[in-house]
């Protein structure tokens, strides 16, 4: 896979695209990351990339040329998804992340500044992403996180081709809690069934452990999700009260 980032701010890409995973996912070839400075196809004497606002009020809004300019440079007549960086974006999920993974090539244009000129967004973009309802001070942070995201699923990129199949929101639940050595830290103990060897009962107890964590932290979740008559009867004795029966380690 591909994907061309356009920014004002190549450089607070370094670190983080070469660490770990995603540095690791490049030096194998999985994906092949390149990073584009738009001011670099500004064409005037200042390289100028934004101006103030037509009709007033404040900040500064990125202007079309270098964007247009840009795009046009990158994509070649080469077609790929223009995915604007934006809180106006559609929310970005598991899923969404899991479809652009799928994508041959990708394009990120990172917004920053005030906003963007109204054109950049009717003439180029085809997709608009947001990380959350929240306004961070460019498009540079989500575009990492959808990079992130995305080479998770790229096949080869996890050690183990199952890790994402664990992850949560992967069945549309929040993961179970994990657990490795010491067996007892400081008094806190490793449950039992983790070490019964019992691989029918872990498995159980992990989806109860999921089912119960969703509930507490996003019952949002739950009426998406697929669930045996058991599993609705054992999330009605966890709202129904801590003493009821219901055990998550049978
Ligand atoms: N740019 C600024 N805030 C953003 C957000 N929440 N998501 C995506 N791009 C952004």
């Amino acid at each position: 896979m591909r994907i061309d980032v356009l920014t004002l701010f190549p450089e607070m890409f370094y670190g983080p695209l070469q660490a770990s995973i995603i540095g690791r996912a490049q030096a194998a070839g999985l994906v092949d990351i390149h990073l584009w400075d738009i001011r670099d196809f500004a064409t005037d004497r200042h390289r100028q990339v934004d101006d103030y606002p037509f009709g007033g009020g404040a900040g500064m809004v990125m202007k079309p040329e270098p964007v247009f300019a840009a795009v046009r440079h990158v994509l070649d007549q080469e077609p790929a998804p223009v995915v604007l960086m934006t809180p106006q974006g559609e929310p970005f999920t598991h899923e969404l992340a899991k479809e652009l993974a799928e994508e041959k090539r990708l394009l990120l244009l990172c917004g920053h500044y005030e906003g963007i000129d109204e054109r950049i967004r009717q003439g180029l973009v085809t997709r608009q992403i947001s990380i959350g309802d929240y306004v961070l001070t460019g498009g540079e942070l989500p575009a990492m996180v959808v990079i992130d995201a995305i080479v998770r699923f790229l096949p080869g990129a996890l050690g183990e081709a199952t890790a994402v199949e664990t992850d949560s929101f992967a069945k549309g639940l929040l993961e179970y809690p994990q657990y490795t050595r010491p067996r007892d830290f400081e008094g806190m103990h490793v449950p039992d069934v983790l070490l019964s060897g019992d691989h029918q009962k872990i498995a159980q107890w992990r989806r109860r452990q999921s089912l119960r964590r969703t509930l507490q932290r996003r019952p949002d979740l739950l009426p998406k999700v697929e669930l045996s008559k058991k599993e609705r009867e054992f999330l009605a004795s966890i709202q129904a009260g801590p003493n009821q029966s219901e055990d998550d380690s049978d």
